[in-house]
């Protein structure tokens, strides 16, 4: 992924500059899950889905490989398939290979992939991974979900019959009215009997989630701290990176992990992009993600009450992931 790392963007997408100013002077100071992501968070991130400690990736790939000739078939044998946040495109080639090699072959009937991401070098090692299936013809879209959505349903055909992945549990990295406007929006943008595939995060016990989040190694501190190295290269902020430590909270009530970067001391930031001058107590944070784990039926009752039924589902023998298929209403 050098090549991917060395197309750093050093301007800030307009989004994030309007992120950063509403979010960052909140109380508590906070920003969206989607401000994380750049090349070299993309890099960091793929190096996390290789931790131990980190069970999401290994259990939802075990399933899609497992079971991908059935997940298309029960997402209506979709002939495009949309990928919200693809990452390096791995995902998607599991549940493709799987969907082939079964006896009905559901998968040879996906001809298009629509890929939208925020970060460049996840679309290039997305659409790099995808285009050595054969008979793809793979589209990037480089936008937040919503804009990328608007453009894959804008630009489609009378006969296609869509299926929306969106793995990861990064539908946790919403909160509820976050995760209920995003379902809305993804329901707004296909038409009924289309397919969405949501890849959830279960809870689980304590030590496993604090684990996951707080690695030994360390990997995900530098994710997150990898935020403030983007603020001071594209906004021109001034952050000092290690006047911040990176710190996991399991939040019991809201049911889920936040992800905060605290500082060290009492200091003032500048961020000229954002027009932006902050100063932050000893202790004070910023609330850079939060990952929500799920119940089945609290995952199944947010998609019904966004006009998705729910067709069928699959949970590792562990009990810690889910993917589920629901079909647009
Ligand atoms: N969707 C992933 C999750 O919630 C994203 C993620 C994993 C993440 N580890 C992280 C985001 C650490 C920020 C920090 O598990």
């Amino acid at each position: 992924m050098i090549g991917g790392l060395q197309a750093c963007t050093t301007v800030a997408p307009s989004w994030l500059v309007e992120d950063v100013r509403h979010y960052l002077t909140q109380t508590p100071r906070q920003l969206p899950a989607r401000a994380l992501y750049d090349d070299l968070s993309s890099a960091l991130f793929d190096a996390i889905c290789w931790l131990p400690w980190y069970p999401v990736t290994r259990a939802e790939c075990r399933l899609l490989d497992t079971h991908g000739g059935a997940i298309l078939d029960a997402a209506g044998g979709p002939n495009r398939l949309v990928e919200l946040g693809c990452g390096n495109g791995d995902k998607l080639r599991r549940l493709l290979n799987a969907g082939r090699a079964t006896p009905c072959a559901p998968g040879r009937w996906v001809a298009q992939i629509d890929l939208i991401d925020v970060s460049a070098s996840a679309l290039a090692a997305g659409q790099a991974t995808l285009t050595t299936l054969s008979g793809l013809r793979v589209d990037t879209h480089r936008h937040p979900y919503e804009e990328g959505l608007l453009e894959v349903s804008e630009a489609r055909s009378d006969v296609d019959r869509l299926c929306v992945a969106f793995l990861g549990s990064s539908i946790g990295n919403f909160d509820p009215p976050g995760m209920r406007a995003l379902l809305d929006t993804i329901r707004r943008a296909v038409r009924p009997l289309d397919g969405l595939l949501l890849g959830v995060d279960l809870v689980k016990p304590l030590p496993e989630l604090m684990a996951a989040y707080d690695d030994p190694p360390g990997l995900t501190a530098a994710f997150n701290k990898n935020l403030l190295v983007r603020l001071n290269r594209e906004l021109g902020a001034t952050f000092d990176i290690g006047g911040f430590a990176h710190r996991a909270v399991w939040n019991v009530v809201e049911s889920r992990m936040e992800i905060h970067l605290v500082s060290f001391r009492r200091q003032r930031v500048e961020v000229p992009g954002a027009d932006l001058s902050i100063e932050f107590r000893a202790g004070e944070y910023i609330w850079t993600e939060s990952s929500y784990k799920f119940r089945v039926d609290d995952v199944e009752r947010r998609l019904q009450e966004s006009g998705f039924e729910p067709v069928r589902r699959w949970i590792n023998d562990e009990g810690q992931f889910l993917l589920v298929v629901a079909l647009a209403q």
